[in-house]
């Protein structure tokens, strides 16, 4: 585009941008004025949907460098030793829209994308290290469960413990939002999880299972509830701002990178199911193993273009790298790059923020705003006698596991521990100091005191007793003496909806 002179769409220089063309004066407005009708008409089409979840957030470009040698377990080639590669990180919060308040208690996205030599990989996270559910055939109604009524467009206490309490799988993950974790005081000092199981392959075809940990070289730093509140009305943006700003500064946030390595045949006896998103694995079963650095160095040029155009997906892997037998996982892999050809376009991983730095071959063509395109002698379909690409399965280096039996739709588990609250517990009672457990009881009080149903009020007494016996009771206290009214509870605790 000229920066000298004024075009339309497709060049020609225009007469105005502040008189539509009419007939005299006061006359009507000819629709022949095409530079009017163009301006307005691209205007109508300049949003397109906003993500289904994680709508808020914003994001940054930087780099990840290799720190550590974990060629043993994996031979993708972002991890080997010696490697640096260029990534985009986005955060955003889960529930919220567009414009929602940053430091609404939520959970956080974290999702990294590593422009690798094998092809795109995406490690699509949170920064809490297991989800409310664990089966993705749940999801609409979890997120339909934390969004907004759809008589009054309200967000609703009610039908957030309802579907909580009667997923009861949720517990532990409910215990990260409704403590400290739920409310950092940035992007920059948040940790962040892959959260799921993945597989690792070595060069020598040895297969592993592994779980990613990202923690913040700035530090864990959370806000109250009080001070959460504050900040939704004085700035709104106050965790996209802080990034941008630090960033501009030169103040460049980075994480160390680390894996649990868990060993393939582990999986079948270990005490818990190590594909339930709803669990940790013990750092004292599995060790942390550092694997690299990654910093955030550069702001995007252009919010829409590189941010809000921006495709992560669990479904992006690479040579070395596949998923694993959890069904959360599964569904993910199948739901988001269908998510992006509605949201973005058929063709969004031609757009220069989601194209690879590997060549793209293959024999998928057309579609809505394709730019790219071969020779045209190029063959245009597999198998060919023309030299076309080929699949090969070595360079593909694709994961495997075992699978027998009749298709079912289960929930038996094989596992010892498998249960719904003993990690809850864990966390509430191992993890959390006792300023930290007081703090949870005035949050979870006030979010439970927002519930108007009685018999889901007392659902979520008794989720709280499984969790911790002595916590249940210490909630039905609050709950009987602490606060008038659910408003004054909630404002107490800052997470009125
Ligand atoms: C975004 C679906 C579970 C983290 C999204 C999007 C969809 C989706 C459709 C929007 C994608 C887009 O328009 O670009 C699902 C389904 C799940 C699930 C069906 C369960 C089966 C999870 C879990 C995590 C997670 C378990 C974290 C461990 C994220 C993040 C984003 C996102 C971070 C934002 C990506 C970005 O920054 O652009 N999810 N999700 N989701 N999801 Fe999930």
């Amino acid at each position: 585009m000229s920066d000298d002179y004024t075009t339309t769409q497709t060049g020609t220089p225009v007469a105005s941008d502040a008189h539509s063309l009419t007939a005299g004066r006061d006359g009507v407005t000819a629709l022949h004025d095409r530079y009017l009708v163009e301006k307005l008409a691209q205007f109508n089409r300049e949003r397109i949907p906003e993500r289904i979840v994680h709508a808020k957030g914003g994001g940054a470009f930087g780099e990840f460098v290799v720190t550590g040698d974990v060629s043993a377990y994996t031979k993708a080639a972002v991890f080997q030793p010696g490697t640096s590669t260029r990534t985009l990180q986005r955060f955003s919060s889960v529930a919220g829209e567009q414009g929602s308040p940053d430091t609404w208690r939520d959970v956080r996205g974290f999702s990294v994308k590593f422009y690798t030599t094998e092809g795109n990989y995406d490690i699509v996270g949170n920064n809490t290290p297991v989800f409310f559910i664990r089966d993705g055939i749940k999801f609409p109604d979890f997120i339909h469960s934390q969004k907004r009524l759809p008589g009054s467009g309200l967000r609703d206490a009610d039908m957030q413990w309802d579907f909580w309490t009667l997923s009861p799988e949720s517990a532990h993950q409910v215990t990260y939002l409704m403590g400290d974790r739920g409310l950092p005081r940035s992007w920059r000092t948040m940790p962040g999880y892959g959260s799921h199981t993945y597989q690792w392959i070595n060069a020598a075809g040895e297969r592993f299972w592994v779980k990613y940990h990202f923690h913040s070289l700035q530090g864990n730093e959370e806000i109250t509830g009080v001070e959460a509140e504050q900040l939704a009305g004085a700035d709104a943006d106050y965790y996209r701002r802080d990034l941008y700003e630090a960033i501009q500064r030169g103040d460049y946030p980075a994480w160390r990178v680390s894996v649990q390595v868990m060993p393939y045949e582990d999986a079948k006896t270990y005490r818990f199911n190590p594909f339930d998103l709803t669990k940790v694995w013990p750092h004292s079963d599995y060790p942390l193993i550092e694997v690299g650095i990654h910093t955030l160095n550069e702001n995007p040029q252009n919010f829409f273009a590189e941010i809000e155009q921006a495709a992560f997906s669990p479904a992006n892997t690479v040579p070395g790298i596949d998923i694993s037998p959890d069904k959360m996982l599964m569904a993910r892999v199948f739901s988001y790059p269908d998510a992006q050809r509605y949201r973005v376009g058929t063709n969004y991983n031609e757009l220069p923020v989601n194209r690879p730095v590997a060549p793209v071959n293959n024999y998928s063509q057309d579609g809505a705003a394709r730019h790219g395109f071969k020779p045209a002698d190029a063959p245009v379909y597999a198998p060919n006698s023309f030299g076309g690409p080929s699949a090969q399965p070595e360079r593909a280096g694709e994961g495997s596991w075992e699978s027998d039996g009749a298709l079912v739709r289960s929930a038996a588990t094989l596992h010892a521990e498998d249960d719904d609250f003993g990690q809850a517990g864990t966390l509430y009672r191992e993890v959390f100091d006792d300023a930290a457990k007081a703090r949870f009881l005035d949050t979870i009080a006030g979010a439970v005191g927002g519930v108007t149903r009685e018999a889901i009020r007392e659902r979520a007494i008794q989720y709280w007793t499984n969790v911790d016996a002595s916590l249940g009771r210490a909630l039905r206290d609050r709950l009987e003496s602490g606060f008038e009214t659910p408003d004054e509870a909630a404002e107490y605790v800052g997470v009125a909806e």
